[in-house]
Order: structure tokens, then C-alpha cells, then sequence
């Protein structure tokens, strides 16, 4: 669980390490989830100064976002992933047949970033994970070959264009700006994070709306997608609640920034958004 994400076991890693003589020319493989790819990837990077990491992903979210492009970290009581490094993956092997035994809520959410990917760079997958909801929920084996695979593409290319997130990788954010400041205002509790992304996507759609940056079919297609899983595209927020949260965002600079679509897998990322924008937008969200 998340709570392995910490320095604490990072350090005990770190001793398991010195323990069997591990060097730093061996190999360290992630295998699990997201906190374990983001907690070896982390470990790694920094024990003898840098050890080569190769992670195999057992959750959708692993093998379409959080085992690609590098990003390292672990919590600290104050946040998530406030300390971590960039450190590339030698590999990341991903097979689907791990994801049979994933429950069920862990495979939507997933789905979230699947959706993200569709919305942000290929209009394709977004409509075949919108008309084949039930076969990927079911896990047809050739169709979730070919979902985690463009996804993972989706992933993949854009953090090899900006590694380190000086300006393109943003985009990777969208719906997340939302998403982080209401999980944080849940303090994590009662709401997946696949959850939270769907929301924030609507709430991000609802912003570019209100904007004239995109149409109501582009705002309908995120809520067919969302829906499609169950994910929730509603929500009752509280814009000064959200607000108090964005100040401790790590993207926060002189306000906080969005990104938003200019049409349909257009992302720009680094907008400011009048606040009366945004509270109609919350007003639609309800
Ligand atoms: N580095 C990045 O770019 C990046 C991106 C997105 C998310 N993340 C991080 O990823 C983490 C979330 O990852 P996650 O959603 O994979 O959660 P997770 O790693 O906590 O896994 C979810 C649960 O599923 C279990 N599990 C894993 N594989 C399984 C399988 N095949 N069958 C049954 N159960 C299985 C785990 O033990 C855990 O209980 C967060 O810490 C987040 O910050 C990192």
C-alpha cells in the first residue's frame, strides 16, 4: 500500500541492499503496483548513486502511467512524492495476464489514465475504450494488449520528449490539477484516485467550455468514456476548499495552472483560468 512509499522503507531497502552485497552494475526489478515501481525506481536511483531499474507492472495504472518515464518518489507526512529523482526505467515489461487477479475498482481506475491518454493524444483509443467498455472489463486478453499498449505509446512519447517536465510532459497532468486537490481535501479517504482524475477531467472539459476552447461534443465524449466505467463525472465542489489545496501543489506558479484541451487530443498545458470560469464550471459539475 501507499504507506511503503516512505523513506523509512526506502532505508531498510537500502540495508537489504548492503546486506547481500547488491553492486551498483546489478539490476533492480519493480514488481507490483505503482508504489512499488515508484518506491524500487527511487531506491535505485540513489543507492550507489544510481543502480539500473527495470520495473514489471501488475495494475493498469503501473502499465500505462506510473512505471513509464522515469518519475521516482516517496511521501512525506506533509505529501505525496515530495522526494524523488528522475531516473529512467533499462525496461518495463508489461503483461496483461498479471491484471486477472487485479480487483475490480483497481482496474477502473486505471482506466482513468487509459481515458487520459485517449483525451490527450489519440481520439482512436478514446473511442475504442468507449465502445468496447465491456470487453476491456472483462479483460478480453487481445483487446487489453492493445489498450496498455497504446497507452502506454501515449505515455511513453511524451515524457521521452520532456523528461524532465521543463514544459511538454505537463500535459500528463490533465484533470490531475482538480484530481490532487480533491484527494487532498478527502485526505485520501473514500476516493480512488481514478475517481478523482475522472472528476477533474469533467471539471477540466467544463473550465475549456466555458473558455470557447472546446465544444459540447468534445465535453460529452470525456463523459461517455468516464461513464462507460462507472467513473464519476459529478461532483458538489467547493472552489475555496480547492483553492486551499492548489497553493501546496508543486506546480503551483504565481496561481495555479491548468491543463486544457483546444479540441480533441489538443492539450496545452500552464493556463490560467479566470476564477469566474472555473466556478461556473463547478457549477455544472453539481
Ligand atoms: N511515477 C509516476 O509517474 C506515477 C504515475 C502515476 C501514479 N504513480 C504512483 O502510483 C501509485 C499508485 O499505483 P497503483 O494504482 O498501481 O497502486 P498500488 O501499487 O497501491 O496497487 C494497488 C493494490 O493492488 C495490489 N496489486 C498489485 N498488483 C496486483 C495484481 N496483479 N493482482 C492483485 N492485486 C494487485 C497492490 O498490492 C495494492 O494493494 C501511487 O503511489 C502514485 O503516486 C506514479
Amino acid at each position: 500500500g501507499e504507506g511503503a512509499k516512505s523513506l523509512g522503507v526506502a532505508a531498510e531497502l537500502y540495508d537489504s541492499f548492503a546486506d547481500i552485497g547488491a553492486h551498483r552494475h546489478d539490476l533492480v526489478v519493480g514488481f507490483g503496483g505503482g508504489v512499488i515501481t515508484d518506491l524500487s525506481g527511487y531506491v535505485a536511483s540513489t543507492y550507489h548513486r544510481g543502480m539500473a531499474v527495470a520495473h514489471v507492472p501488475t495494475t493498469l495504472l503501473g502499465q500505462v502511467d506510473a512505471a513509464i518515464g522515469g518519475k521516482t518518489g516517496v511521501n512525506l507526512s506533509y505529501g505525496k512524492n515530495l522526494i524523488g529523482t528522475i531516473h529512467q526505467p533499462t525496461a518495463v515489461i508489461c503483461d496483461v495476464a498479471f491484471l486477472s487477479t487485479l480487483p475490480g475498482p483497481e482496474l477502473v481506475s486505471g482506466m482513468a489514465e487509459v481515458i487520459k491518454a485517449g483525451l490527450i493524444g489519440d481520439e482512436q483509443l478514446l473511442d475504442l475504450v468507449t465502445s468496447r467498455a465491456g470487453d476491456l472489463l472483462a479483460q478480453d486478453p487481445e483487446l487489453l494488449i492493445a489498450t496498455v499498449a497504446s497507452a502506454a505509446g501515449i505515455k511513453a512519447s511524451i515524457a521521452a520528449e520532456d523528461p524532465h517536465e521543463r514544459g511538454r510532459r505537463a500535459v500528463l497532468n490533465y484533470g490531475h490539477t482538480f484530481a490532487h486537490a480533491i484527494e487532498h481535501a478527502a485526505s485520501f479517504k473514500g476516493i480512488r484516485h481514478g475517481e478523482a482524475v475522472s472528476i477533474g477531467m469533467m471539471c477540466a472539459a467544463y473550465v475549456a467550455a466555458e473558455l470557447g476552447r472546446i465544444d459540447g461534443a468534445c465535453v460529452e465524449s470525456h463523459a461517455r468514456a468516464l461513464r462507460a466505467y462507472g467513473l464519476p463525472t459529478s461532483a458538489a465542489l467547493d472552489l475555496e476548499t480547492l483553492e486551499r489545496a492548489w497553493k501546496h501543489d508543486k506546480k503551483y506558479d504565481k496561481g495555479v495552472r491548468f491543463v486544457l484541451l483546444n479540441g480533441p487530443a489538443h492539450p496545452e498545458a500552464g493556463v490560467a483560468v479566470p476564477r469566474p470560469a472555473i466556478e461556473r464550471a463547478l457549477e455544472r459539475m453539481a
